[in-house]
C-alpha cells in the first residue's frame, strides 16, 4: 500500500463487542462483517478466538465468508492464544494476528508482574510465534499512552525485528491529548532505526472525548492505520468513531494528504445495522450518523442551503448513505428493478441465491408497505434472519385484541423444535401481552433488559425495527425484528433473542 493510503481497521466485533451489553451471536458478527466487506474496511477483527468458544467460532465463520478484506483475530502474547487465532483464521483468504502485552509501569507490575525485559521477550517471542500462521502481524504495546516513551522505543523494535509488520499504539484508558498523542507518534517514527519497516497504526478510547481527535493527531503525524468502529462503540466510553474518522480524512483531504478505500455510501447502512443488532441507539446529534446531522432547522441557515448548499453543508448526506426517504419500488416492481436499484446503492450481492432471497423478502414486504424506500431495501439485504433455518422457536401466527377500557389480550401459536404450541396471555399493552403468552410456552425465565423500537423511515406504514435484549445465567443476548405491525416485530425480535440464548445454552451444555 502507498504511504497515502490510510487503513481503516474495524474492530466493531472485537473492541465493540467489549461494551457491556452489546455481545453478538456468530451470525450477527457475519452480518456486521458482510456490511463492513460492502464498505470496504481493509481489515476487519473478528474477535478473541481465545477468549471463549463461541468467539473462535464466530473469528472462524467470519475467516471463511469474507473475500475483499483482511480479517484479523486478537491474542494475548501467549502461545495458546495465538494458536487459537491462527485457527480460526485458517480459512481466511487475508488473515492477520493482532498480538499484544502491556507496557505501561502499572500493567507490568501490577496487572502481568513481569520485568520490562521480560515483556519485551515475550512480545518477541508472540511475534514469532504468530509469524508461523501468517505474515501478516500486528502488534500492541498495550496502554502505550501510558508507557514510558524509551521503552516503547525498545519494545517496537524488538518485534518489528521478529517480523511485526503493524505496530499499532493503543491509547487503552483514553489518557492522551491530542497534541501529545500525535507527537508520540511523530517521535517513535522518527527514534525507532526499524520503523520504516512497519506501518503505524492507532487505537484510541474516549474516555475523555478525544478518540476521534487523537487518532486523527496521528494520522497527521505519520499513522496509516486508525482502529476504530462504527458507531464509536467500544470498551467503556467507546472507540473513534469510523465514520467520523473516514469523513474528517475525506472532508479536509488538503490537510490530511492520505486517503482511504472506503465506501461512504454504505456508512449510514452500517451504523443502522450495528445499532439495530446491540440496541445502541445512535443520539440525534451524533455526527455523521445522528438523524439530525444533516437537519438545519434556523431560517437563516434553511435560506442559506436553499441558495446554495455549501453555505452550511460541508458533506453532502447523500454521500454518506442518506438517502431522501423518496419511494423507490412498490409492489409491482420485478426482480431487474430490484437489481438495479440495489445497484444504485452501490449493494452486490454475492450471489443469484442471495439475490433470491432478498427478493422473496422484498415482495413479502411490498405486499404490506405501499411503498418501499430506500432504506427498506438496505434493511432487506442487511437482514439474513431469514437463514435462520434452525430455529427453535418460530412465530407461526399471533392475534392480539386491544381496545380503550380493556386489558389488552394476545393469542400466539409458535412451533418449538417443530411441533405447534398455542397459549394467550394479558398485559399492560398489546407488546408486554404478546411477549408473556411467548413466555407462557417456552419457559425461558431470562429478564428483559432492553425493548428499544426505531421507525426505519418516516410514515405511519413505515416498518419498525425492534430491538430486545435479554439475560439468563450471565449470558446476554440480543434479538431483532421488523415489520410493519410492531407487535408482529416485538414478537419476533423477542423470538430472535430467545434462540439466541437456547443457542448460547447448548453450546455451552451439549447435552440439553
Ligand atoms: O484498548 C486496547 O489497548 C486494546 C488492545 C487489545 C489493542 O483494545
Ligand atoms: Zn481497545
Amino acid at each position: 500500500m502507498s504511504s497515502d493510503h490510510l487503513i481503516i481497521f474495524d474492530t466493531t466485533l472485537r473492541d465493540g463487542e467489549q461494551s457491556p451489553g452489546a455481545s453478538m451471536t456468530r451470525d450477527e458478527k457475519l452480518r456486521i462483517a458482510r456490511q463492513l466487506e460492502r464498505m470496504r474496511v481493509d481489515v476487519i477483527e473478528a474477535g478473541f478466538p481465545a477468549a471463549s468458544n463461541g468467539d473462535f467460532e464466530s473469528v472462524q465463520a467470519v475467516a471463511n465468508a469474507i473475500r475483499n478484506s483482511t480479517v484479523c483475530g486478537l491474542a494475548r502474547a501467549l502461545e495458546r492464544d495465538i494458536e487459537r487465532a491462527g485457527e480460526a483464521l485458517a480459512g481466511a483468504t487475508s488473515a492477520r494476528i493482532h498480538t499484544f502485552i502491556a507496557t505501561s509501569p502499572i500493567h507490568m507490575e501490577k496487572k502481568l508482574r513481569m520485568s520490562p525485559e521480560q515483556v519485551i521477550e515475550q512480545a518477541v517471542k508472540a511475534v514469532g510465534w504468530a509469524r508461523k500462521f501468517t505474515d501478516d502481524v500486528e502488534f500492541s504495546p498495550e496502554d502505550a499512552g501510558r508507557s514510558d516513551p524509551d521503552f516503547l522505543c525498545r519494545v517496537l523494535e524488538a518485534v518489528i525485528d521478529a517480523g511485526a509488520r503493524t505496530l499499532n499504539i493503543p491509547d487503552t484508558v483514553g489518557y492522551s491529548l491530542p497534541g501529545q498523542f500525535g507527537e508520540l507518534i511523530r517521535s517513535l517514527r522518527e527514534r525507532i532505526p526499524n520503523a520504516d519497516k512497519a506501518i503505524f497504526s492507532v487505537h484510541c478510547h474516549n474516555d475523555l472525548g478525544l478518540a476521534v481527535a487523537n487518532s486523527l493527531s496521528a494520522v497527521l503525524n505519520g499513522a496509516r492505520q486508525v482502529e476504530c468502529t462504527i458507531n464509536g462503540l467500544g470498551e467503556r466510553a467507546g472507540n473513534a468513531a469510523l465514520e467520523e474518522v473516514v469523513m474528517a480524512v475525506r472532508t479536509r483531504s488538503n490537510v490530511f494528504g492520505c486517503t482511504t478505500r472506503i465506501d461512504a455510501t454504505q456508512i449510514v447502512p452500517a451504523s443502522r445495522l450495528v445499532s439495530g443488532i446491540t440496541g445502541f441507539a445512535v443520539q440525534p446529534n451524533k455526527a455523521i450518523v445522528g438523524a439530525n446531522a444533516f437537519a438545519h432547522e434556523s431560517g437563516i441557515h434553511q435560506d442559506g442551503v436553499l441558495k446554495h448548499r455549501e453555505t452550511y453543508e460541508i458533506m453532502r448526506a447523500e454521500d454518506v448513505g442518506w438517502t431522501a426517504n423518496k419511494m423507490v419500488l412498490g409492489k409491482h416492481s420485478g426482480r431487474n428493478a430490484f437489481r438495479s436499484r440495489l445497484k444504485e446503492l452501490n449493494i452486490v450481492l454475492e450471489s443469484e441465491e442471495a439475490l433470491n432471497a432478498a427478493f422473496a423478502r422484498f415482495k413479502e414486504l411490498a405486499d404490506k408497505k405501499h411503498e418501499i424506500f430506500d432504506e427498506d431495501l438496505q434493511l432487506l439485504v442487511t437482514d439474513e434472519r431469514a437463514a435462520s433455518a434452525g430455529d427453535v422457536y418460530k412465530l407461526v401466527s399471533l392475534r392480539v385484541c386491544s381496545e380503550t377500557g380493556e386489558i389488552p389480550q394476545a393469542e400466539v401459536v409458535l412451533t418449538v423444535h417443530g411441533t405447534e404450541k398455542s397459549a394467550s396471555a394479558k398485559g399492560s399493552g398489546p407488546v408486554d401481552a404478546t411477549l408473556r403468552a411467548i413466555e407462557v410456552l417456552v419457559e425461558s425465565h431470562a429478564q428483559l433488559q432492553l425493548y428499544s423500537v426505531n421507525s426505519i423511515t418516516t410514515g405511519t406504514d413505515a416498518q419498525g425495527e425492534v430491538t430486545v435484549r435479554l439475560s439468563k445465567d450471565g449470558r446476554i443476548v440480543n434479538g431483532q425484528g421488523a415489520d410493519t405491525d410492531i407487535v408482529v416485530a416485538s414478537a419476533e425480535a423477542y423470538l430472535d433473542a430467545l434462540n439466541g440464548l437456547y443457542n448460547q445454552l447448548e453450546r455451552a451444555h451439549p447435552q440439553i
